[in-house]
């Protein structure tokens, strides 16, 4: 199978819009007013912040675009800037989440009213950026990195994927992902 530089984090952008769904579908889920599955909640915050971000975007940010810079595409301008750029609008919805989750719980309305605010606004920024990486970014990745640079970045993120997030390992996220699937099989 010929490999690509981008074919780990494309799979892994599958497990993230999964998560992205669950999300939504917690957040749409509501028996009483503010009487959200917070225990989801509290898991997709964790998988936002240690999978999608930690692993996954620590990946591209210390990994993929550095690489694209040696090849000659610009930091300050273009696909990659956006992508930081939105890198670090996920990380304020993830925050923002994270800060309003257990004021929330408690029954506090304003604090539910920004976790579904956050929740839902961190959901269509990452789809949206997913997509451009998919169709955009990753498209010209994969033209301008030629095959012995891909082993050398596959080999890499395989390095990162055996490290702990949080103390957690990838696969005690993906666990996390996977029980969350069981949970809400329609989302
Ligand atoms: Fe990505």
């Amino acid at each position: 199978m010929t490999d690509t530089p981008t074919r780990i984090l494309r799979d892994q952008h599958v497990n993230i819009l999964r998560i992205a769904s669950i999300l939504e579908e917690v957040l749409a889920t509501e028996p009483e007013p503010g009487a959200f599955d917070y225990d989801a909640v509290g898991d997709c915050v964790s998988f936002i912040r240690l999978y999608a971000d930690a692993l996954h975007h620590g990946k591209e940010e210390d990994l993929l675009f550095p690489e694209l810079e040696a090849r000659g595409m610009s930091r300050q301008a273009g696909p990659i800037a956006v992508m930081l750029y939105e890198h670090e609008q996920g990380r304020a919805f993830a925050k923002a989440m994270a800060d309003a989750l257990e004021p929330a719980r408690a029954g506090d309305a304003d604090a539910q009213a920004r976790l579904r605010h956050a929740g839902l606004g961190y959901v269509d920024l990452i789809r949206a950026h997913i997509g451009k990486e998919d169709n955009i970014l990753f498209q010209m990745a994969d033209q301008l990195i030629d095959a012995p640079g891909c082993r050398t970045l596959c080999q890499a993120y395989e390095g990162v994927c055996q490290r702990r997030f949080d103390g957690c390992t990838v696969a005690e996220l993906e666990g996390i992902l996977a029980s969350l699937t069981q949970r809400y099989p329609d989302a």
